[in-house]
């Protein structure tokens, strides 16, 4: 039993057309829910896992019974990244034009490790990097899409070690305490020797000051000052670092700026961070999420260099498998010499559809109103007499509900996090401000709305009062 379509026999054009059918319904049953299903799944581990469990499945299933055992069993038991409450981490509400668009790219499954293998789809790859960049101010640069952030940053660190020639534990890395774990866990990967964790000033900004004294010690100890690595967006109170400093100390130390933008860059679409752009394009690396501020579902970040030169010193790769034969500049271009992975999705082609069918101009909209919903939810903790703002910028917020005298602070407001986690209409993370235990909305959500975000300051209030009896 054969069949030119599929390798089970069953499924033809018309079946598949019918399956594709049912499964856009079932994701957009999931989108239909999302306003009111519980942001977590009530389901305890135990239970999870028994409804999980089958045996080896053999034998040829049944397409109905395995649609309702996604419905029945598996989607109670997700967490719903897009519903208007969930405001915690960095995770966006998945676009469903762009969902659709992921079906397409797994039907077409290009490998898009170079030009020869995945011509239009490397060419759509390169066309959404230029767009990424021209969006925010970095124009004209090489790039590569990845899996994240993390993979991002990673790849940018990559390029900053291949440019200097000292030996790895005699190198330094330089970041605040604000920054996102995944640098230091770079360096680490990297053989990286130092990173140097410096204190942010009283907006939980990193300045040049403190890297500039950094840097002069380290000179002074022997050590290779290799890299700086700034935020735009951090991840813990949304801070941007003082680009305009670091840039200074970058240029005048010969030290290698990395943009850790994974989260906020996308904001420097926007006419009030236009001033930064100058600061931006003078950075050596960018990491930018579009699965974090442009909405796209998971997976892919990307990572944007002005040195394509030294993706190749970092990445490139020889054997006679992959040997590139083509003389054409164009035709010739490869991906693997420019990335750590060889076998790629083809990520962009989501990007390309998504984008040409929103419009940077719409999501730059949207991260506007996050922001607006932000500073309206800040305005709102601070009238409210009981909660206090700690830090905010860009679209995230911590704040507290204020103890009274000879109360734990910190243990009160976790109490109240898990009360109002309970309602099932809230994911809020907790974090730590300058020390003190904060509850933190992180708005990159396009379903949420001023409604929900009131809803939450009074629910933290009553929670509050209930919990102090
Ligand atoms: C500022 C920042 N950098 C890097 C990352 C890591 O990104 P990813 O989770 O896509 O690896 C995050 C994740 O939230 C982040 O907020």
């Amino acid at each position: 039993l054969t069949s030119n379509f599929s390798l089970d026999p069953r499924v033809d054009r018309e079946r598949f057309l019918q399956m594709a059918e049912e499964v856009a319904a079932l994701a957009a049953d999931w989108f239909d829910g999302e306003p009111d299903s519980p942001v977590l799944a009530r389901l305890d581990g135990p239970t999870l896992r028994k409804r999980i469990e089958r045996d080896l499945p053999r034998d040829a299933g049944q397409w109905d019974e395995i649609l309702d055992d996604v419905r029945q069993d598996i989607m109670p038991g997700l967490r719903r990244n897009g519903n208007p409450g969930f405001l915690a981490y960095v995770s966006a509400s998945a676009e469903p034009v762009a969902a659709l668009a992921d079906l397409l790219v797994s039907a077409l499954n290009q490998n898009v490790t170079a030009w020869r293998s995945a011509p239009a789809a490397v060419e759509v790859e390169r066309q959404v990097i230029g767009w990424l960049g021209e969006a925010i101010g970095y124009t004209g640069a090489a790039g590569i899409l990845v899996s994240g952030g993390s993979a991002a940053n990673l790849q940018g660190l990559c390029l900053a070690v291949a440019r200097t020639d000292a030996a790895r534990e005699q190198l330094v890395v330089y970041v605040s305490e604000q920054t996102h774990f995944s640098i230091a866990k770079s360096a680490r990967v990297l053989g990286i020797g130092h990173v140097r964790c410096l204190e942010t000033d009283s907006d939980l900004r990193l300045r040049g000051r403190s890297v500039a004294e950094a840097i002069a010690a380290d000179r002074a100890a022997g050590l290779v000052p290799c890299c700086i690595a700034a935020s735009v967006g951090t991840t813990n109170s949304g801070a941007i670092d003082a680009l305009d400093e670091l840039c200074e100390v970058a240029a005048s130390n010969g030290v290698w700026l990395h943009i850790d933008g994974a989260y906020g860059a996308p904001a420097l679409m926007l006419e009030r961070y236009r001033s930064l752009r100058s600061f931006v394009a003078r950075a050596d690396s960018i990491s930018i999420d579009p699965h974090k501020w442009c909405y796209a579902p998971l997976d892919v970040g990307c990572l944007l260099t002005r040195h394509a030169e030294l993706q190749l010193e970092a990445f490139s790769a020889d054997a006679d498998y992959v040997r590139v034969e083509q003389t054409e500049s164009i035709e010739a271009f490869s991906f693997f010499d420019r990335g750590l992975e060889l076998s790629r999705r083809f990520r962009a082609l989501k990007l390309w559809m998504m984008l040409r069918y929103i419009g940077f101009d719409r999501i730059g909209e949207r991260i506007e109103e996050e922001i607006l919903l932000r500073e309206r939810f800040d305005a709102a903790v601070q009238s409210h007499g009981e909660l206090e703002l700690l830090a905010s910028g860009l679209s995230v917020s911590c704040f507290r509900y204020r103890a009274g005298e000879g109360e734990d602070s910190d243990d009160l407001n976790r109490e109240i996090l898990e009360s109002v986690l309970e309602s099932g209409r809230f994911l809020l993370s907790p974090t730590r401000v300058r020390g003190m235990f904060a509850l933190r909305i992180c708005v990159v959500n396009f379903r949420t709305d001023e409604d929900r975000l009131d809803e939450l300051v009074s629910s933290v209030g009553v929670s509050g009062v209930r919990l102090r009896g």
